[in-house]
């Protein structure tokens, strides 16, 4: 018999308690024991819900319980959780967390305590809700050496883009509808900013390389400044735009994590990933590649993922065989992005083709329907960040719009 806390009785949380229940014989079957809720910890009291019995407010409780021996963590955030996590952790119960903020944050010093306590700490559901790629990555691809993970790792987002493309939508209004379809929360920075993906690639960068990287060390933009020509030229192109997380291992044996909105071509299979979906690519040497594909968010999805570790814990019993990744005590094994190569699509007000050669000189140039006089937009080749930048200054014109090219 095993007895679970769950922390945080929200979307996830409700969900991960409704999911127990709903395919208990499923589950214990997987386990090899019978899993039981015992508390639910959150401020607010539910009267009406069929658990209001088990919901208590202090951590204490679930802290002392010996009886406790695994628990969900779905409270979402750094404060709180992290103290209610590492407090669990220290008294050798395995934690099952969704919580992407904390292990971005705190991943390395929770799994080493996780190690040194005998239990597991386990984040499938931090990344890509109910997408398997967190144990894929530790297990099934453990043999690889991993040379890039890319891929779309923000649902909302990428339902907000899928609007603009596919219906023309302006940014604001696509933003609009998502959060009246609640997908997007009525401040959606995390999340149009790209501080949601950032969290998500630090997590598989982490898993990856084997040092943790920090949220702060990774360049992230959001989706905010894309436009409808933006879109219209990338079609032209033969692709999409899409935000992409991605990390890949360079020739200097440092890393680049990035998170940005990229240009896809069409012949890559996450351009067509649409709406709240969520993609990502593994490349190993190996494998060559492995694709993974599913919803990145909602109750049940991220609650399959959350229970599923809830499962693992239950099986691995004292033992701990989550992964252990180190806090390196510096982040220099991260290259700076603007010394890194790339091809860029830009577009330009106010400048001519005559000087857009001369600067880059060889370029491929889009065009677009009722583009204004005076308007330019181009591919670059493959060049430093920092070289299109200086090239971009003796262009001159107003830059409009500056979109990476994801590697094929
Ligand atoms: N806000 C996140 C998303 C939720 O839209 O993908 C899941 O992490």
């Amino acid at each position: 018999m095993a007895k679970v806390a769950v922390l945080g009785f929200g979307v996830v949380g409700g969900g991960t308690v409704e999911l127990i229940y709903k395919n208990k014989e499923k589950i214990e079957k997987s386990a090899g024991k019978s899993i039981d809720v015992k508390y639910i910890l959150d401020l607010r009291d539910f009267p009406d819900s069929p658990f209001a019995d088990k919901v208590v407010h202090d951590i204490n409780v679930i802290l002392n319980d010996d009886e406790v021996t695994l628990v969900a963590e779905c409270m979402g955030g750094v404060n709180p959780a992290y103290d209610f996590v590492k407090g669990c952790l220290e008294r050798g119960k395995s934690v099952a967390t969704s919580n992407k903020e904390l292990v971005a944050q705190k991943g390395a010093e929770l799994l080493k305590i996780a190690k040194e306590k005998n239990c597991n700490f386990f984040f499938e559901a931090s990344v890509g809700g109910a997408i398997p790629i967190i144990r894929p990555m530790h297990q099934c691809l453990a043999a690889n050496e991993i040379t890039s993970v890319s891929g779309i790792l923000n649902g909302t987002t990428n339902f907000i883009l899928t609007k603009m493309i596919n219906e023309n939508m302006k940014f604001d209004d696509a933003l609009k509808m998502a959060q009246q379809l609640g997908y997007a929360e009525a401040d959606p920075t995390a999340d149009v900013e790209g501080l949601d993906a950032c969290r998500k690639i630090c997590i598989l960068s982490s898993l990856a390389f084997g040092k943790h990287v920090y949220p702060d060390s990774v360049h992230t933009e959001g989706i905010t400044k894309i436009t409808p020509e933006d879109i219209e030229y990338a079609e032209n192109w033969g692709g999409s735009v899409k935000l992409i997380g991605t990390v890949k291992k360079l020739d200097n044996g440092k890393i680049l994590p990035l998170v940005a909105p990229h240009f896809v071509c069409s012949e890559n299979p996450i351009s067509s990933v649409s709406d709240v979906f969520n993609a990502v690519m593994v490349c190993g040497d190996a494998i060559d590649r492995a694709m993974f594909y599913g919803r990145g968010a909602g109750k049940f999805p991220t609650a399959s993922a959350v229970v599923a570790d809830i499962i693992d814990a239950a099986k691995a019993d004292g033992t701990s065989i989550s992964q252990v990744w180190e806090d390196a005590g510096t982040q220099d094994f991260i290259d700076d992005y603007s010394n890194c190569r790339t091809r860029m699509y830009i577009r330009l007000s106010g400048a001519d083709k005559s000087a857009v050669e001369k600067a880059f000189e060889d370029v491929e140039f889009l065009a677009r329907e009722n583009a204004p006089s005076g308007e330019v937009a181009f591919v670059t080749n493959e060049m430093r960040e920092c070289d299109i930048d200086e090239k971009l200054s003796a262009v001159g014109g107003e830059v409009l719009g500056k979109i990476r090219l994801l590697e094929v």
